[in-house]
């Protein structure tokens, strides 16, 4: 049987290698290690989802204050791309599977949001070319290793996967 990250690199057409060179260096350093970035990103990417003409995936998002899915979502990319453990520290373990268990992971939904994620980081003007593209490659892994995650949760399985799309970026 396929693996998560199997289906997550076939899916996404992103090898591991390329999904985690968000590990090489340290993003957050790398943009200045301030917040910023981050809260830019975040903010851009949900203004575009909260706002999608697409109204069966803006419904996915309508149990969230959109001030809150913004700080959920930064806090826990700073921590993930080598900040500090803001997520953890307030939500507990990204555990992002389990936590994505209440909603339609699809595969369209996960086209829709990397469909807003590319434009959200394509118009961030705080983030550089190069890490533009490492981000990019991180998010279309994880979204097809979510979507692969919750294939499997709705079949029934249990998942225990030692996989890196939550784990904090090990100290240097
Ligand atoms: C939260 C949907 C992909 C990371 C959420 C929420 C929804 C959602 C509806 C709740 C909003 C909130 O209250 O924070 C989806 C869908 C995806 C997707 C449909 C399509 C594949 C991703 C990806 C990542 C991610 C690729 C990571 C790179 C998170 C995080 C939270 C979250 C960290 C906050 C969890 C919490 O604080 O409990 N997502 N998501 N999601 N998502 Fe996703």
């Amino acid at each position: 049987m396929q693996s998560l990250q199997e289906k997550a690199s076939e899916w996404s057409g992103v090898a591991a290698g390329d999904a985690f060179a968000i590990d090489d260096g340290n993003v957050f350093e790398a943009l200045g290690a301030t917040t910023q970035p981050f809260v830019d990103l975040s903010t851009n990417f949900y203004t575009r989802v909260y706002e999608d003409e697409e109204e069966w995936f803006r419904q996915i998002f309508a149990g969230s204050k959109k001030e809150d899915a913004i700080r959920n979502q930064y806090e826990f990319l700073v921590q993930r791309m080598g900040g500090p453990q803001l997520f953890s520290q307030r939500r507990g373990h990204p555990a992002l599977i389990a936590r994505h268990r209440p909603f339609p992971v699809t595969h369209q939904a996960a086209e829709r949001w990397l469909h807003h994620m590319q434009q959200a980081v394509d118009t961030t003007e705080s983030i550089d070319a190069a890490t533009k593209t490492k981000m990019m490659n991180f998010f279309k892994h994880t979204a097809y290793f979510l979507v692969a995650g919750n294939e499997m949760t709705r079949q029934g399985h249990g998942t225990s996967c030692k996989c890196k799309h939550g784990a904090s970026k090990p100290a240097e």
